[in-house]
This record gives C-alpha cells, structure tokens and sequence, in this order.
C-alpha cells in the first residue's frame, strides 16, 4: 500500500473534524495512522478503530518515528478555537506555531512531500469589519491569537516549501454538521443544539457579523481531494473553504426555517452598543477554479441530521464539558493542578 503513496498521518485525527476525514480516508482506499494527544479521548474513532493505528503523542516534543511508512500528512491537531487560544496564548504558540514546524520539518528530513494544513477564514478576522469578499491575497492583520498563530504556521510552512516540500493551507470557514466526536461551541450546532434544548435561539450584536460556512464532510473531502490535485496546483497556497458566507441573524432564521415542521422557535435578537463583532465574509472562487467544484453542502441537511442523533438519543448531554472546547480545557486545567497537589485519586488497593 504505502508504495502506492496511500499511507497517510492524520495529526489530532481523533478531533471532531479528523472523526469525519478518518473513516472517509478509509473509504478511498487510503491507510491511515493517527497522532493525537487525546485531549477529547479517542471515542470518535471507535468505528474504525480495528481498521486503522491510533499513536498518543504531543505534537510539541513530536518523536519523528511516528511518521515511519507515512507518504502525506494532513495536520489538524491545534488549540482550534479563539476562546481556547485566548485562554492560554502562550500554548496556543507552542502547540499551533511551533508545534507545527516540528511535525513539519520531521516530513522534510524524511521527505515526505504532501503537508495539508488546517487554516482556518479567522485568519481574516478584524474588528472592523470589510463589507467586501476578501480572497487568499487579501492583506491581513490578525490580532486574536488563534488567527495570528494560524498565520505565523503558514509562513514557517511557506519558508519550508519547495520542489521536496509542498504544503497546502485550507482556510476553512467555520464547520457545521455531525460528528462521532462531536462540538456545540461551532454556531451551526450550537444553533441546532439550543432550538432542540431550548425552542430558542440566541442572536448577539443584532446578529449582523459575517460567516464564511462549511459542512464536515465537505471538510473531510477538501482534505483528501488537496492529497490528490497535482503538486505545482497547490503548493504553499492558501484557499479559502466554504460553502457560503452567511449572517448570523440569517443563519437563525435559516435554522428556524429548516425545523418548522418540528418545533416553533424562536429568534431572540440582542443589541450592544459596546461590542465590535468580528466579521467576515471570503471568496472560494481560488478553490473552484483549482479543485474544479464548490463545496456543496448547505445548512439545513447538517441540521436536519443533528436534529435526527437528538432523536436517537444521540449527544443530548449537552451538559458535558467535552463539546466545548474552553470549558474542557479549563476542567483538565483545574483538575491537572488539583491532582497535583493531591496524588492518586484513591488509594491503590492491594488484591
Ligand atoms: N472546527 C472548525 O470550525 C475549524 C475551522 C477552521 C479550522 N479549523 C482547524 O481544523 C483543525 C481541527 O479542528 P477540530 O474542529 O477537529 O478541532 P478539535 O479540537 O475537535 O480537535 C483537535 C484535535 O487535536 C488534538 N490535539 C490538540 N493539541 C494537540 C497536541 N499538542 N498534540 C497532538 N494532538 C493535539 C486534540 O486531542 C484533538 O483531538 C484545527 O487545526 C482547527 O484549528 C477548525
């Protein structure tokens, strides 16, 4: 298989996107090894668990070893929101920035070409928000830390590219839809989420911010079809990847709409004078022309489907700090100094 150039390391593949683009991998013939740390449990693979090699490692400290038989790597594994990035900025650092140029630089040591990064549109991100579409070659500024370190990672990457490296950067709008490891912090399914919890959806600084969206399995497909596309299409380019750009208030209405036959809910729209939203909308006219199609998937089936797994039963403990990503990394924060402090939970018990 791996002479066939189909062995591929999928870096934080145990995430709620890597639970999506794993199976799929499979499904295209592809081999597949995970690294990740972890942090959610590896659960979300549990599906294809005989079917593929899961490694437990820190991408900071990365042990080279692990990329052994690998032919093309993609890489998510990141803090991989603003909250958890704003949360702990100097982490974020290590794990989004440097992190990355150690799994990177260990692909160009055994020269293994195909690096597909997990960008991300908030590199787009500004306080004062453009009215226009910005494409790939839009000058930016980020300031948030995840947006900033999503940056610096391109540019190390841009740094190591060359005819023995080709890195790819896909500037993923903001992801929607199921996952087996799944997240409500992401708008869609928090959307999904409340009008199923709550018949109510909550819609702050008049909902006016801008979007760029994309379903899961479009993600997963933009991945594995990036592995695929000749190297001089791709190689140390950014492109954006989205379905459509929607407004928040928009995207509400739209979530109302979809579930009208299920549920009255409703729209509460809130009003501040002292928020500037982050906002922005971005052209995928770069990834059409070079990947020959548009991301297709829209709203209403990923909710439709969301709202199916509620009536199985299926991820309806929305109270679990595991599908948000800040109140997670804040509960092993604690739990780690308390532990620390405290030893072995309970005393080991002779048998
Ligand atoms: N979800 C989105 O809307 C979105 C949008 C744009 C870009 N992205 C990017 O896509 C990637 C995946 O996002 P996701 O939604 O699947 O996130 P996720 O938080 O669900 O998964 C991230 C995975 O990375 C692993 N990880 C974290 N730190 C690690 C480390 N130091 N070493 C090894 N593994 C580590 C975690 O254990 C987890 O399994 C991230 O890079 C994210 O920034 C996500």
């Amino acid at each position: 298989m791996s002479k066939n150039k189909r062995f591929v390391l999928v870096t934080g593949g145990a995430g709620y996107i890597g639970c999506v683009l794993v199976p799929l991998l499979l499904r295209r013939g592809y081999r597949v090894r995970v690294f990740d740390k972890l942090v959610f449990g590896d659960e979300g693979l549990a599906e294809v668990a005989g079917q593929i090699e899961i490694v437990q490692g820190d991408i900071c400290g990365f042990d080279e070893g692990v990329l052994d038989d690998i032919d093309k790597v993609i890489h998510l594994a990141a803090l991989s929101n603003d909250p958890t990035a704003e949360f702990a900025p100097r982490a974020n650092h290590l794990i989004n920035v440097e992190g990355t140029r150690q799994v990177a630089e260990a692909c160009v040591r055994r020269k293994i070409k195909r690096f597909v990064f997990a960008s991300s549109c908030s590199i787009y991100y500004t306080l004062n928000p453009y009215e226009t579409l910005l494409d790939e070659d839009a000058p930016i500024k980020p300031t948030a830390p995840y947006s900033v370190s999503k940056q610096q990672a391109e540019s190390l990457l841009c740094e190591l590219a060359g005819p023995e490296f080709c890195p790819t950067f896909l500037r993923k709008g903001t992801i929607f839809g199921p996952s087996p490891r799944m997240r409500y912090d992401l708008v869609v399914n928090a959307f999904s989420k409340d009008a199923w919890d709550k018949n109510r959806l909550t819609v702050f600084a008049g909902g006016e911010m801008w979007r760029p969206l994309l379903d899961v399995q479009d993600a997963a497909e933009a991945y594995i079809n990036t592995l695929e596309l000749p190297e001089e299409i791709i190689r140390a380019k950014p492109f954006n990847v989205l379905h459509k750009n929607y407004r928040i208030l928009e995207l509400a209405h739209w979530t109302k709409y979809v579930l009208r036959d299920k549920r009255s809910i409703e729209v509460d729209v809130l009003y501040h004078d002292d928020i500037l939203p982050r906002s922005y909308q971005v052209s995928g006219e770069r990834f059409g022309e070079a990947f020959g199609y548009t991301p297709h998937r829209g709203i209403s089936q990923a909710v439709l489907s969301m709202w199916q797994r509620f009536e199985q039963g299926k991820g309806t403990d929305f109270g679990n700090p595991e599908y948000y990503n800040i109140a997670w990394l804040k509960m092993l924060t604690t739990m780690q100094k308390r532990l620390a402090s405290m030893g072995p939970v309970l005393p080991t018990v002779e048998t």
